[in-house]
């Protein structure tokens, strides 16, 4: 019904926090979306600002001001702590939602019903929810990278899994903060969040325990200099040597419209500004213990934000789930 009507008129769709880097995103996609149009765009100091996103002029309103009752879906990318009392209020004028923050995310202790958007995993769930957590950027590099070795029970029993994984500045949003000034990031190279203090080890970790995975987890990010991006180089102990060392990967995702299993080691510039994962992986040489080394990328802007989320609100809407979105 939805489907047929869509053909008819476009599905009216919100976005809260859309003057910052996911929200500009996801005004951008909106704007080529053959199924959906914006309703309205908000931004908090940047209230009464415009902007083009995709081509087209955006006002951005108060929150206050967002008309939540006209749309049928509202995406919010707003900040984390911020974000879960617009996701009540959206549902209470009678939205679905798509929550880009941490808010409802496993590991944040949420007890609100949502579930975890992680489209390839979840998609069933996703597709009869009125609320969708959608995952972090790095949690979505890591688990697509690291699920069809968990679901399969390959990880060998309490092993450490290692993860050295790289982002674009874009994924610490769109706040000014002197360590993130061009003469600070530009030319350099830098670890944050040693010692695995990074919040999104919750949320991977979280899912991890949902798949049976008892393996602990080191995470340690690294600052890029470039705007977007996320690369993940992911240590493995496996129970055993696999035969076929891709089979995994390629069994998992057959016919994912937005996972790419590849041979060769991915780059960034193979999926930026792409609603994409792509994925490698390989045995590593001269070690006693049987190990891989799985290597994945994601643009933190689209499949690490927007993109997942116009995925997921897709499913909400009963329309297409690839529809506008970037392959
Ligand atoms: N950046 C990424 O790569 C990425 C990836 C995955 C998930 N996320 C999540 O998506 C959300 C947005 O991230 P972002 O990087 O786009 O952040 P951002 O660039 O800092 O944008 C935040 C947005 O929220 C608005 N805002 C801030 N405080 C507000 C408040 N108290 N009430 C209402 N609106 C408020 C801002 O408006 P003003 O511009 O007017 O201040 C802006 O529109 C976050 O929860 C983040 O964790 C981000």
């Amino acid at each position: 019904m939805i489907v047929y009507a869509s053909l008819v008129h476009k599905l009216p769709v919100g976005v809260l926090g859309a003057s910052g880097y996911a929200g500009r995103e996801l005004c951008a996609l909106i704007a080529r979306h053959p199924g959906v149009e914006l309703a309205f765009a908000s931004a908090n100091e940047r209230r009464g600002e415009r902007a083009v996103l995709g081509g087209r002029e955006v006002t951005f309103v108060a929150p206050d001001d967002a008309r939540l009752d006209r749309a049928a879906l509202v995406f919010s990318a707003l900040p984390h702590g911020a974000s879960s009392a617009w996701v009540t209020r959206a549902r209470e004028a009678g939205a679905k939602v798509v929550d880009l923050s941490a808010d409802l995310r496993p590991g944040s202790g949420s007890t609100m019903a949502a579930p975890y958007g992680l489209t390839e995993l979840e998609r069933e769930a996703v597709q009869s929810a009125d609320v969708v957590a959608n995952p972090g950027c790095y949690p979505t590099a890591v688990l697509l990278a690291l699920l069809p070795l968990l679901v399969r029970g390959l990880v060998a029993p309490g092993g450490t899994i290692s993860v050295v994984a790289a982002s674009g500045v874009t994924g610490a949003g769109f706040t000014p903060r002197h360590d993130l000034l061009f003469a600070e990031v530009a030319e350099d190279y830098r670890p944050y969040a040693v010692g695995n203090t990074h919040r999104h080890l919750a949320e991977m970790t979280a899912v991890m325990r949902r798949l049976g995975s008892d393996a602990d987890l080191i995470f340690t990010p690294h600052l890029l200099p470039v705007a977007r991006g996320i690369l993940a180089t992911i240590t493995v102990p496996l129970a055993a040597p696999l035969a076929d060392v891709l089979a995994p990967w390629r069994e998992q995702y057959a016919g994912e419209p937005f996972i790419e299993v590849v041979d060769s080691v991915p780059a960034l510039r193979d999926v930026v500004r792409r609603n994409v994962v792509r994925i490698t992986a390989k045995p590593v040489a001269g070690v006693r213990s049987p190990t891989l080394l799985v290597v994945s990328a994601i643009d933190n802007l689209v499949k690490g934000a927007a993109g997942q989320a116009l995925q997921n609100g897709n499913l909400l809407l009963g329309l297409e789930e690839t529809a506008g979105l970037p392959a």
